[in-house]
C-alpha cells in the first residue's frame, strides 16, 4: 500500500562536526553499518523497495554507498571476505534509489516539500535515519505503521514517552486514544516548553504521510528557529481531516546525539557478541 520512503538527509549533523564536515552523518556507522542502511532495512522490512533521499551538498557519498563497486567486487569474489558484503547486496538488488538536493537547509518539512517531485501524488513513508529503530526481531516500527495506515488511511506520527526535561527537543502531540498504543492527535506543538508542553509523547523520526501534506507544505511559513516545521504542516492536516500518532513497540535510539549514539554502538555490539 505505501510503496516509497522518503528519507530526509540534508542536515549539516553539527552534532558530529568536525566528523560530519565531509562525511554526512547519515554515513556514520553503528558498528559496521552506516545508519541509513538500517533505516532502508525497515523500510525493505515494512515490504518498501523505492527509496527516495533527500540530500545536500557535501553527500555525494550516500549516492555512491547505494551503487555497484566493481573495483571492490571484483577485488574480494571468492574470498572469505565476500561474505561481508551480502547485506548491502541484498539491498541494491531488492530496491530502486532516487535523489534530490535540497539547495537551503529550511528546515524538516521544507526537505520533505523537497522530496515532492520523488514521492508524487501517493501516501509515503518517512525515515529520519538519525532515529534508529529496533524492536530486537519483532516487527519493525515501519511495519507496524503500515498497519496501522491500512486501518485508518490517513497520516500517522511515531511517538513515543519522554521525559518532561527532554520535551523541548521534540515535537509533542495531544490525542485522544482510539485503539491499543493509537491516538488521535488534537494538537501538536514544536519543541514546546515543559509548561507549554501537551503531553509528553514526543514524535520520532517515522511518519507516514498522505499526499495532501504537499499542497499545506507548499503554504506553511517558517515556524520555529526560522525553519519549515512538519509539525505545523500536520497541524493542520488534523483540523481538516485526522492524524495519529502511534507508540511503537521497540527501542529508538537518537543517533544525532553523541549520547545517543554510544549507547547504539554499545547494544549493537553486545548484540554481536552474543
Ligand atoms: P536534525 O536537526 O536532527 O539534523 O534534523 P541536523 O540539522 O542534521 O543535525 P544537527 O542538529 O545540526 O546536529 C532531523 C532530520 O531532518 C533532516 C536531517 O538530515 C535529519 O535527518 N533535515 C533537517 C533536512 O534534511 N533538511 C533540513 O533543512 C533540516
Amino acid at each position: 500500500m505505501i510503496k516509497k520512503c522518503l528519507f530526509p538527509a540534508a542536515g549539516y549533523g553539527t552534532r558530529f562536526l568536525p566528523a560530519t564536515k565531509t562525511t554526512p552523518k547519515e554515513m556514520l556507522p553503528i558498528i559496521n553499518k552506516p545508519l541509513i542502511q538500517y533505516g532502508v532495512e525497515e523500510a525493505m522490512e515494512a515490504g518498501i523497495f523505492n527509496m527516495a533521499i533527500v540530500t545536500g551538498r557535501g553527500k555525494r557519498s550516500l549516492e555512491d554507498y547505494f551503487d555497484i563497486n566493481y573495483e571492490l567486487e571484483h577485488q574480494l569474489k571468492g574470498t572469505s571476505k565476500e561474505n561481508l558484503l551480502k547485506d548491502i547486496r541484498n539491498v541494491l538488488e531488492t530496491c530502486s534509489f532516487s535523489y534530490t538536493r535540497q539547495m537551503e537547509m529550511k528546515g524538516l518539512g521544507h526537505a520533505i516539500l523537497v522530496g515532492e517531485s520523488l514521492v508524487g501524488n501517493e501516501p509515503f513513508a518517512v525515515i529520519l535515519s538519525d532515529d534508529l529503530c529496533d524492536n530486537e526481531g519483532g516487527q519493525g516500527v515501519l511495519s507496524q505503521m503500515c498497519k496501522i495506515y491500512a486501518k485508518y488511511r490517513c497520516s500517522i506520527v511515531a511517538v513515543e514517552e519522554v521525559a518532561l526535561e527532554e520535551v523541548s527537543k521534540y515535537g509533542v502531540i495531544a490525542g485522544r486514544k482510539i485503539d491499543e498504543d493509537v491516538f488521535v492527535v488534537d494538537n501538536m506543538i514544536e519543541k514546546p516548553s515543559q509548561e507549554e508542553a501537551p503531553s509528553n509523547l514526543a514524535i520520532i523520526g517515522r511518519y507516514i504521510l498522505t499526499p495532501d501534506i504537499f499542497e499545506i507544505l507548499h503554504r506553511t511559513k517558517p515556524g520555529k528557529n526560522g525553519e519549515i516545521q512538519i509539525t505545523d504542516a500536520l497541524l493542520e492536516q488534523c483540523k481538516k481531516g485526522m492524524v495519529l500518532g502511534y507508540k511503537f513497540k521497540g527501542v529508538r535510539y537518537d543517533c544525532g546525539s553523541v549520547d545517543g549514539f554510544v549507547k547504539a554502538t554499545n547494544i549493537f555490539y553486545d548484540k554481536l557478541k552474543r
